[in-house]
């Protein structure tokens, strides 16, 4: 028979690096393709979160201006005791988990239901992997945490094996895919699913463009700061000297494609040396690498992009203000 020290003695944190350090895996391939795209460069917005740009975010999901996290959070503290009674979920499975702080709520009601095993929280950043692991095991110390650190793109097929779990994708982060990635990701992520599986879906809306461009461009230049990360980040992990100061913060509506793109404009003409990418970059003054992309979405378009991917949506709740949407989707059979 196992005693309670046996018991005390399991390890109830477990964190799996697959990155190893590196900022995501191969980035000076990632970074040398992005770098000589031609009429636009490029860089993947994975970039932006090494430890520093994971604090940057958590600072800007507290502005004024960014209403994603806060209409979500209204969502999810309301909707979290539904949500885990139509999932039944025993595991919380957590893709860009960041810093966790509305995903409390979800195992709150787990807790509550008498339910909750494990939570998976999968980020490709270290730091707040590691720290939500420690926090939330405190907090629930019945509980097994599983981090893994990783893409979500390519590492999903790291995750543990288990049944009725509740995967989360929130913060409107399925938005920072190109539509081709969304379906390429969805259909991967549908094809992991068991049939009691469920996909907690966080999608921001299209609204008035004045509304959404202030959201990526606050009053405190925070997101400003954010974005030129990617280049800290480079110039750190691949020895480049872009001279970060030079690159101002940008952020539009491109109603068209119902995106917000965010870039980076050189102030300068200047040739930007990347040698662990084997790559030297030269910019005009006024040219500019697209940082990252932030999809808006229709309920209508939630709800096909889904379907294309083999899910069948069972509830769909937005905020009050109707800014924000939660969507709850399984297998279709
Ligand atoms: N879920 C949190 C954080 C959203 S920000 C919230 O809703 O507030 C996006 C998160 O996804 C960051 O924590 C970032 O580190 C992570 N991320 C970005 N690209 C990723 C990738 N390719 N694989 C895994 N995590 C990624
Ligand atoms: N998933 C978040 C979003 O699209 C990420 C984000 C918020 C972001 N603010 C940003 C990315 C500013 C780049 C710059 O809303």
């Amino acid at each position: 028979m196992r005693g309670v020290t046996d018991l005390l003695a399991e390890p109830r944190i477990r964190i799996d690096d697959r990155l190893n350090g590196s900022a995501g895996g191969d980035i000076a391939a990632e970074v040398r393709e992005g770098l000589t795209k031609a009429p636009l460069k490029e860089l993947p917005p994975k970039l932006f979160y090494d430890a520093r740009g994971s604090e940057l975010f958590d600072r800007i999901t507290q502005l004024p201006e960014y209403y994603p996290t806060r209409c979500e959070r209204s969502i999810l503290n309301r909707r979290a005791p539904e949500i885990v009674e139509i999932a039944g979920a025993e595991e919380l499975i957590e893709l860009g988990s960041g810093s966790a702080s509305k995903t409390r709520a979800l195992l709150f009601a787990m807790a509550g239901a008498g339910a909750l095993r494990r939570y998976v929280p999968v980020d490709v950043s270290a730091a707040p992997v590691e720290r939500c692991a420690d926090e939330l095991s405190e907090l629930y110390p019945g509980i097994e945490v599983h981090g893994l650190i990783g893409d979500f793109n390519r590492d999903l097929v790291h995750l543990p094996d288990g049944e009725r779990r509740l995967f989360a994708f929130l913060g409107g982060t399925i938005g920072n895919l190109y539509p081709d990635e969304r379906i390429e990701f969805l259909g991967a992520l549908r094809e992991l699913m068991g049939a009691d599986d469920r996909l907690l879906l966080g999608t921001d809306l299209v609204k008035d463009a004045a509304v959404l461009e202030a959201a990526y461009d606050d009053g405190e230049g925070v997101t400003a700061e954010f974005n030129r990360n990617a280049l800290r980040v480079v110039n750190r992990e691949l020895g480049a000297d872009f001279l970060v100061e030079r690159f101002e913060h940008r952020a539009f509506f491109d109603e068209r494609r119902s995106w917000i793109e965010m870039r980076l404009h050189s102030l300068d003409d200047v040739v930007v040396d990347v040698p662990g990418a084997e790559i030297e970059v030269a910019f005009e003054a006024g040219e500019e690498i697209r940082t990252e992309i932030s999809a808006k979405f229709t309920p209508a378009g939630v709800d096909r992009e889904l379907s294309q991917a083999g899910l069948r949506l069972e509830e769909f709740w937005t905020d009050d203000g109707g800014l924000f949407a939660l969507s709850l989707s399984a297998p279709a059979r």
